[in-house]
């Protein structure tokens, strides 16, 4: 989400005179969008705050200007205390706020006031920000971001999202239908839906009738030119029937889905304020299965939870176990101020936790590989994205989120094309140009 609202950002300045570049010395605003959730991300930000104040200073030096800005949670998070610790920052906002940018910019820049913003405005930023150009670096790509949902009500007791972004809020059906339509038009093949609780969509439709997720789904389905649906994140008590249908009736919607369980113990998702059990979890996981066998699942976990027990983490394994995920993020547990947990007494010493995740990942690395190497020798439809390390080499996408590496030209970014993969890695594939994209998709859905 945050690149998405990096690319917002940059739509939002772009009539001021402001473009994006790729070198921050000799840029005239340093914008640091800043992420709170986990303390290794909230502290990097005063790391590169030093880099960017030599820079600032170096700048000046030579009669010139740089206005530094910190966006983001953490900005929401710590406010004030950001231009206490970092004078040299001239502004400081929430993620709820950028809209507003051209007025700090004003503010900072020709007044010379320290502007803080962090306000959960009543007016959603959506309807103040540009729709003409937007975005046209990321669809330039053929993959775009396009932000559908925001904000928390969940209270999971570890999380800071609820108090950083703020309450769930949908955006209206009219305002994502037009922007998924510009984006295809620039050029994007593929749209990642995003939200915090992006499953809990349920936006104003037509008529002022509520639609969920599975239903806009369908609506953008229809789109010309878009040709790969995705969404994340997603909250597994959220997964309603009707989005577990569009897995089943809609091509567009790729079979992979990011599902956050956190963890296998029902006694350690209670603690969490998570609102499902291990059993939910393991039921939901086989009806996504029913609905598009093929479907790829991917998911979050946390270890050393504030009193988790070896059994505790023994049912996270089991849960592994019996899932089977096709790839997975995990994190030691980190307490964040102002969360229920990290008032918890019973703190898992950091030597625990990072034994525990060691072996967690240990066994998700072991079915990421699995599921990589079942890869090889189909075709798949990858969406090329970016240059590869190599020249001649580019990156793409498989339809269940593998990166995969291609010789191929430049001019073939943003397209769409069947590859035969050749080789797996832990964490990518290989593949070579298949001859004919018919042949290609039939062979996916006969392997399905
Ligand atoms: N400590 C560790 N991991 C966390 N996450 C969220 N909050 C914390 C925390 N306090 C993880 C969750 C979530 C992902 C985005 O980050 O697994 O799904
Ligand atoms: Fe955080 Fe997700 Fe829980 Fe919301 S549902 S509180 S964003 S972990």
């Amino acid at each position: 989400m945050n690149v998405y609202d990096s690319a917002r950002m940059a739509d939002v300045l772009a009539p001021l005179g402001y473009a994006v570049v790729d070198d921050a010395a000799a840029a005239d605003m340093v914008i640091l969008n800043t992420c709170h959730i986990r303390e290794k991300a909230a502290e990097k930000v005063y790391s590169d705050l030093g880099r960017v104040r030599q820079l600032k200073a170096a700048k000046e030096k030579r009669g010139g200007r740089m206005i530094v800005a910190v966006a983001g949670c953490v900005a929401q998070a710590e406010g004030a205390e950001i231009l206490a610790r970092a004078p040299f920052v001239d502004m400081v906002f929430g993620p709820q706020t950028y809209h507003r940018l051209p007025e700090m910019v004003a503010r900072a820049h020709r007044a010379g006031e320290k502007v803080l913003d962090t306000e959960f405005p009543a007016e959603p930023k959506f309807d103040f920000l540009p729709g003409e150009a937007s975005h046209a670096r990321a669809a330039g790509a053929g993959a775009a971001y396009l932000t559908v949902q925001e904000g928390c009500d969940k209270f999971c007791t570890f999380c800071v999202v609820p108090y950083t972004r703020g309450a769930e809020y949908s955006r209206p059906v009219a305002g994502v239908v037009a922007e998924a339509g510009r984006l295809a038009a620039l050029g994007a093949r593929e749209i990642t839906l995003l939200g915090q609780n992006v499953n809990n969509y349920h936006g104003e439709g037509p008529g002022g009738v509520e639609w969920g997720l599975g239903r806009l789904i369908a609506e953008l389905a229809a789109i010309a030119g878009l040709e790969r649906i995705r969404y994340t994140t997603s909250y597994p008590a959220d997964m309603d029937d009707g989005l577990i249908a569009a897995h089943r009736d809609v091509a567009k919607l790729m079979p992979f889905l990011h599902l956050p369980v956190q963890s296998g113990s029902d006694r350690i998702l209670k603690a969490m304020n998570r609102r499902h059990t291990a059993g939910d979890y393991r039921r939901l996981a086989a009806r996504l299965r029913d609905a598009r066998p093929d479907i790829a699942l991917s998911s979050d976990f946390i270890v050393g939870f504030p009193g988790e027990t070896e059994a505790d983490f023994a049912e996270t394994l089991a849960l592994v176990d019996a899932i089977g995920f096709a790839q997975a993020y995990s994190f030691k547990y980190s307490p964040r101020p102002g969360t229920p947990a990290a008032a918890i007494g019973e703190q898992v010493p950091d030597a625990v936790k990072g034994e525990r995740l060691a072996r967690l990942q240990e066994k998700l690395n072991a079915q990421q590989r699995a599921f990589n190497h079942g890869a090889v020798g189909r075709v798949m439809d990858v969406l090329l994205e970016r240059p590869g390390r190599d020249p001649g080499q580019l990156v793409g996408r498989s339809p269940f989120m593998q990166a995969v590496h291609t010789e191929a030209p430049a001019s073939a970014l943003g397209s769409l094309v069947p590859l035969r993969i050749t080789a797996a890695h832990a964490n990518s594939l290989a593949g070579v140009a298949a001859a004919d994209a018919r042949t290609a998709l039939a062979d996916v859905r006969a392997s399905a």
